[in-house]
């Protein structure tokens, strides 16, 4: 819990961009966290809170305390005829919980096997792939209120959860800090394999009743084939949302490219796959300097090595002006732009 000044962060976002936090110091509990709130020293500091640092790009140095989220734990709470409560600490790797939960062989977050980040910063963004979103499983959280130190529980309702969206992204922005969430878990699971690769892959497998564990094992096969390991190269995952338009929109521009992809969303909107839109727009494997857009895939953006957030905002900003050009949609950034 030391509190530590001029503190090197590049080894604390998977951008890996090369930057200093004016203060820093981690916590391992609710207790330790309550206490940082209360120094005098920090009171009136701006405040990050680090997970994974995996949904982060920085493009200066931080001038404030950074608080990284170190509470561990991972324990079955209760368990009903058809379903586990989990409650893991938000400081936990969010695969090593996605491991936790395949080794009890329970179900519901095969799907997102290997995403990175904490279990604590999963909620904020309501983290999805294949299909599946995190409020699909999620129970309830507990988080301390930055301004009071006092501990709150949020359930799934109260955490107002869309897409990539939640209300600590909106109107509780930056006033609270997620210190565990608990899962309702299946023990009679029904598997989500409809998203097309997954299908494929597991055929691929000769696997013809996949289990929970097949899942998994075709989700990161997936997963290590497109997206790049942020051990090798800096990224962020995606950096973009997926735009959602208008039905009319996407009916004029559907005349023009044909091929479009898009999913349907309500009756009069539609989502997009931004990764699409940006490959249209010629910047698919784009590389400038040390940083640049990913081979496999348009909606990562990467740093080869010692690339500045600077530099790599600018390019999404030009990516954008492009699509926008182009398509006349406007893509909005998923990472946060610190
Ligand atoms: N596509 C392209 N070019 C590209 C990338 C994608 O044409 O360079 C097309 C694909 O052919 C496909 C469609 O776009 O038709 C969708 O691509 P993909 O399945 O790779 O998914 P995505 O929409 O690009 C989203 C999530 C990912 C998640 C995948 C799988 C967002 C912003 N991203 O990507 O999440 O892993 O679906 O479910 O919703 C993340 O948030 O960091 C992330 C990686």
């Amino acid at each position: 819990m030391k509190l530590q000044t001029d503190f090197p962060l590049k080894p604390y976002n998977t951008f890996g961009i090369d930057v200093k936090a004016k203060l820093f110091a981690s916590f391992e509990s609710v207790q330790e966290l309550q206490h940082l709130l209360q120094m005098p020293e920090l009171k009136q500091e701006q405040k990050l809170i680090l997970g994974g640092g995996s949904n982060l790009l920085f493009t200066k140095d931080f001038d404030g305390v950074v608080l990284q989220n170190s509470i561990k734990g991972i324990e079955i709470l209760q368990e009903d005829e058809n379903y586990t409560f989990v409650k893991a600490g938000g400081g936990e790797v969010w695969h090593e919980f996605v491991l936790f939960t395949l080794q009890h062989s329970l179900g519901g977050v095969e799907n997102l096997s290997l995403i990175p980040g904490t279990v604590g910063a999963a909620p904020l963004q309501n983290i999805g792939a294949y299909g599946v979103e995190l409020k699909d499983v999620f129970y309830e959280l507990e988080a301390v209120e930055m301004e009071t130190g006092q501990l709150k529980k949020f359930d799934n309702a109260d955490c107002k959860f869309g897409y990539r969206e939640s209300v600590f992204k909106n109107e509780l922005k930056g006033r609270f800090i997620v210190t565990s969430v608990t899962f309702r878990l299946h023990r009679n699971h029904k598997l989500n394999t409809s998203y097309g690769a997954i299908t494929t892959t597991l055929e691929e497998m000769h696997i013809q009743q996949p289990t929970i564990q097949d899942v998994s094992a075709a989700v990161c096969h997936i997963r290590q084939s497109k997206l790049p390991d942020p051990k090798q190269i800096g990224n962020a995952g995606s950096f973009f949302k997926n735009p959602e338009i208008p039905v009319t929109l996407f009916d004029i521009l559907k005349e023009q490219y044909p091929n479009m992809p898009a999913y349907p969303v309500s009756e009069t909107t539609v989502k997009v796959p931004a990764g699409w839109l940006i490959e249209q727009c010629g910047w698919k494997g784009k590389v400038i300097e040390n940083y640049g857009v990913h081979k496999n895939q348009a909606l990562v953006l990467v740093n080869y090595g010692g690339a500045s957030g600077e530099k790599v905002k600018q390019l999404a900003h030009d990516i954008i002006q492009s699509v926008e050009k182009r398509f006349g949609i406007k893509l909005n950034p998923e990472v946060n732009i610190m």
